[in-house]
């Protein structure tokens, strides 16, 4: 999904699959292994962020969706 994020601002990345909040975790991975990815971006910008959980550039999409 394309999101606009903002430089230096810490943001969640869900890891679980459980949030309801988009693809930033809102908690619900409470009782399960799961933790959230944190990540900041260098630049203010509309970014490309994964919601298949296949990319191998979390929390990015890489095209592996299509695959
Ligand atoms: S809700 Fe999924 S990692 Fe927190």
């Amino acid at each position: 999904m394309a999101i606009k994020l903002e430089a230096g601002k810490k943001y969640y990345y869900c890891t679980c699959g459980k949030s309801s909040d988009e693809v930033f975790c809102n908690g619900a991975h409470k009782g399960t292994s799961f933790t959230p990815k944190e990540f900041t971006v260098s630049e203010t910008k509309e970014y490309s962020l994964c919601d298949c959980k296949k990319t191998s550039n979390i929390p990015f999409c890489d095209g592996s969706h299509s695959k």
